[in-house]
């Protein structure tokens, strides 16, 4: 399963001003490009602070979101509430045949897979913005090596950084 962070970040490296930010801040061609990633892959996983801001699950995809809270259940065909850690939701996931899962957030469920050492790849659009205070990438400490892959202008204003994950050698 190939693991990838999908990610809006202002230019000084924010994702939200706060927790309930509406994510309405980054250009349409964000917008489309973020559509477009996380429909070929056919599933989105988020937190359950992500979804709030959203109220809906994304259409045409598999929304998994991950909460703790057991009493969370979903009027949606295409929205799960889970409270199985990452391994568990990528073996699943495995298991109905998907090959990619998009990871979109927010920053503590970015950690609870990083923390695990499951992200593959990491794609950054970073919009003309700056808020100076507010959420990062991830919300704990984190090491991580990255090389880069991919370099790429969208529009006039926004830069995609694609960055596979380097894992330590073993021994
Ligand atoms: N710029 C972007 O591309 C982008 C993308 C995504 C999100 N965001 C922004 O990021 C902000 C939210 O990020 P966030 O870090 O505050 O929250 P988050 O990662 O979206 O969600 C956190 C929630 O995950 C649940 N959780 C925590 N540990 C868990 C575990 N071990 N198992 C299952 N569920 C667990 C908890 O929900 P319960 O309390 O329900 O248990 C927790 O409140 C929003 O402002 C959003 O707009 C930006």
């Amino acid at each position: 399963m190939d693991v990838t962070v999908l990610m809006a970040m202002t230019l000084d490296g924010k994702i939200a001003q706060h927790a309930d930010h509406f994510p309405d801040w980054t250009p349409p061609e964000d917008k489309r490009f973020f559509s477009e990633r996380t429909r070929r892959a056919g599933v989105v996983i988020m937190g359950s602070r992500t979804f709030d801001t959203l109220g809906k699950p994304l259409p045409g995809r598999l929304n998994v979101v991950m909460t703790r809270d057991a009493s969370r259940t979903s009027p949606w065909t295409n929205l799960l509430f889970t409270s199985d850690p990452p391994r568990r939701i990528l073996a699943w996931l495995e298991s109905l045949g998907y090959t990619e899962a998009i990871v979109a957030g927010g920053a503590l469920v970015n950690s609870l897979f990083a923390a695990e050492g499951l992200i593959d790849r990491l794609v950054v659009t970073i919009s003309p913005k700056i808020f100076g205070t507010g959420i990062s990438l991830f919300s704990s400490e984190i090491s991580m090596d990255l090389e880069l892959e991919d370099v790429r202008r969208l529009g006039r204003d926004l830069v995609v950084l694609t960055y596979k994950v380097v894992r330590p050698v073993p021994g």
